[in-house]
């Protein structure tokens, strides 16, 4: 049975009036799944959201993934609201800022300074600025689908919201700043050297998210990210790594460890912030000695490290611990295996893209491991799954592009009532429903 979601049709009638599109985000529209209107939620605890018709939902998609610990976490509540009582802005340097990136160190040894600001975009098109300013080059090279947030360099062919409504290259994006893209399939090594061979010494960085999580969950193949550095050091670019979705979403900080290579600079955002704005961007001392007002390439903020942010963020790392990484993977695999055997079980051709706690359901039998893989994928079957989940009360992310992310407020108990939606959802799909 359907639940009643009537005020969440009233509220995006109302909306629509009001926010460009009823949404000020294009990813929570739900155009891509052919449902009239959002799930207008009013409220969140733990693993759960409630809707403002009272209807109860499992959430998987924990903010697009800036949520790792679950909803309103009673340590971040109390830290914030002790913050506010403090005044949220001032305009001034501030301890916190000096702690949260004193401790982000100490968890990604590799980088000497960050920056912060409020949003992983402008984590990125800074970072971007400083490779640019540093090297003195243009050119930089991206990966076909990879969302890296929507400033101009990193909106053309970008996955994620853009992919789901078909605006994979945006409007408004000057042919100047197109020139300095060469955008090239993920995990294809010759197309890779190829474009290290061709533009060499004109490249002032190779942008990459060390495992994809914009056009599902992709891992790189092996060697990728080796061979990625090993490029850039022979023509002399730097490495920036996105990981807006990955630092401290599989283990307590960056995931260079699980790889052969260290970038120069890496991108963070989303859940070091605990749940509120931030972004931040960190490298080698001798880089980041480029930014203003040590060096000539500018970037400022009003609310960049603000009290909030930063008091929220160091809750989010005081509430840590190694357990949380390895259930959250644990759920993650028992859900992919779930799925698959019930795509099995139902005659659903399904494969799952999986990296620690964070999976994503592809409707193909075949592999998927770069963009076009995961276009490949039915959006049909997707967006029938998509609404027969939703009415079983478990949210995910309206589009096939996106993951699912398992925090640390799940139960075993939300696993096995997950498992069983899927199985319905999959015995409805497979009656044609
Ligand atoms: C890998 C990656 N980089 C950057 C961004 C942009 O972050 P924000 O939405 O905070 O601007 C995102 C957002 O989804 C992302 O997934």
């Amino acid at each position: 049975m359907k639940p009643n979601t009537q005020r969440s049709e009233q509220l995006f009638r109302e909306a629509k009036r009001h926010i460009a599109g009823g949404v000020n985000s294009p990813s929570r529209s739900f155009d891509a799944v052919n449902r009239p209107y959002p799930i207008v939620m009013a409220r969140g605890q733990g693993a759960y959201l409630w809707d403002v018709d009272g209807n109860h939902y499992i959430d998987y998609l924990c903010a697009y993934g800036a949520l790792l610990l679950g909803h309103a976490h009673p340590r971040i509540v109390q830290a914030v609201q002790e913050a506010m009582a403090r005044g949220s802005v001032y305009g001034c340097l501030t301890e916190l800022e000096i702690e949260l990136a004193r401790r982000l160190k100490e968890h990604i040894p590799f980088v000497d300074m960050f920056r912060f600001n409020v949003s992983g975009t402008e984590a990125v098109m800074t970072a971007i600025r400083v490779a640019r300013g540093y090297t003195g080059r243009n050119k930089i090279v991206k990966f076909a689908g990879a969302y890296h947030g929507h400033s101009d360099p990193v909106l053309v062919e970008a996955g994620s919201g853009s992919s789901t409504l078909g605006i994979d290259d945006s409007l408004g994006i000057p042919p100047g700043v197109k020139q300095d893209l060469i955008t090239i399939p993920f995990n294809n090594f010759e197309t890779l050297a190829e474009a290290a061979a061709t533009h060499g010494e004109e490249i002032a960085a190779f942008l990459v998210e060390p495992v994809v999580g914009n056009f599902g969950i992709v891992p790189p193949k092996p060697g990728f990210l080796e061979k990625i550095s090993e490029l850039a050091e022979k023509v002399g670019a730097l490495v920036i790594w996105d990981e807006v979705i990955t630092a401290f979403r599989f283990r307590r900080g960056s995931v260079e460890p699980f790889f052969g290579c260290t970038p120069d600079l890496v991108t963070l955002g989303k859940l070091i912030g605990g749940g509120l704005p931030i972004g931040a961007y960190g490298g080698r001392a001798e880089v980041m000695q480029v930014i203003a007002p040590l060096g000539g390439v500018y970037q400022d903020g009003t609310l960049a490290g603000n009290p909030l942010s930063m008091t929220a963020g160091l809750a989010f790392l005081d509430s840590l611990d190694d357990e949380i990484y390895e259930r959250t993977a644990r759920f993650a695999m028992i859900l992919a295996d779930g799925i698959e055997e019930a795509g099995r079980r139902h005659g659903i051709a399904v494969r799952v893209g999986r990296y620690g706690g964070a999976l994503s359901p592809y409707f193909t039998d075949q592999e998927v491991t770069d963009f076009e893989g995961c276009e490949a994928s039915s959006s049909e079957q997707f967006a029938r799954f998509f609404g027969h989940m939703i009415d079983q009360g478990i949210c995910l992310a309206p589009s096939k592009y996106e993951a699912w992310f398992v925090s640390a407020a799940h139960t075993e108990d939300d696993i096995a009532y997950t498992l069983e939606a899927i199985d319905k959802a999959f015995a409805r799909m497979a009656r044609g429903e």
